[in-house]
């Protein structure tokens, strides 16, 4: 990470009042206590798309099975940079990182258990909590909120391998969330093995072929969208909040 990630060294002043300060990126970790919940596939849905629509985005793994990283070196042109960092004195200085729109941060299923992830935590504008809200992750999933609202972060659920339409478990998961005061993201992350199939395949889901690559990149933007709302005009157009339009495939 130390070529991407550098301190502003010396660097004196306001961020809110400097017009020569660059914008702060938007750091967003991605965790859930429960493994395989679909963590790694929407960081790295979501770190395609933003770089289709022109955000300059980095995706930090410091999952030690590195998975994030793997897929990623894998991938043509994945439109994105990233970097696998273990060391908690580099992750401690993540909020020092310029020159990114967008950092997202892929975690290990241990996320509770670990405190070096409770510094990214400190840094991050919002936690995205990947779940399929199933009887055996609904309870991590709580866990998880009750642990990233602890160390001062904002989270918000992300439906994630339901299926496809209004479903019941959709509903049921919702009115869950809802009686707990826990926020979800309006869209979610539709199960679909195009998901399974692009990093398969070593082709970023923003420019995978087929109508149900479509599907699953309206919903990646959808969230990306949502998530753009912490800082409006940040993503693309501040008023509505829509994000810029996409690039010609590279
Ligand atoms: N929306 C989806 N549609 C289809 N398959 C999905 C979806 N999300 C995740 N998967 C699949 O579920 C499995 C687990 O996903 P993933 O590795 O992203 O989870 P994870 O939370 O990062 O797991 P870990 O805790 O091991 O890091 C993978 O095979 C992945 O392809
Ligand atoms: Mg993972």
């Amino acid at each position: 990470m130390t070529t991407d990630m550098h301190r502003r060294p010396g660097r004196r002043g306001d961020p809110l009042t400097d017009p020569d300060w660059p914008p702060r990126p938007l750091i967003v970790a991605v965790g859930n206590g429960k493994g395989g919940v679909g963590k790694t596939t929407d960081v790295l849905g979501l770190a395609a798309t933003a770089g289709k629509h022109g955000i300059r985005t980095l995706v930090v793994d410091t999952d030690p099975q590195s998975s994030a990283v793997k897929a990623s070196t894998a991938l043509r042109n994945p439109g994105y940079e990233f970097v696998a960092e273990l060391d908690p004195g580099v992750l401690a200085r993540i909020g020092d990182v310029e020159g990114f729109g967008l950092i997202i941060v892929d975690t290990p299923g241990n996320i509770t258990t670990n405190e070096v992830l409770a510094k990214v935590l400190e840094y991050s504008d919002m936690a995205v909590i990947p779940s399929d809200m199933t009887v055996l992750s609904a309870t991590e999933t709580v866990e998880t909120v009750d642990y990233v609202t602890g160390h001062g972060c904002r989270p918000r659920v992300l439906l994630n391998g339901l299926p496809a339409g209004a479903s019941r478990v959709e509903l049921e998961a919702r009115l869950f969330l809802a009686r707990k005061a826990i926020q979800v993201f309006e869209p979610m992350i539709t199960r679909r093995a195009v998901h399974q199939h692009a990093i398969r395949d070593g082709i970023p889901i923003s420019e995978y072929p087929g109508d149900v690559a479509d599907l699953a990149r309206q919903e990646l933007r959808a969230v990306l969208t949502e998530i753009g709302q912490l800082r409006p005009g940040l993503f693309g157009d501040a008023e509505t909040g829509a994000l810029a339009t996409p690039m010609a495939a590279g």
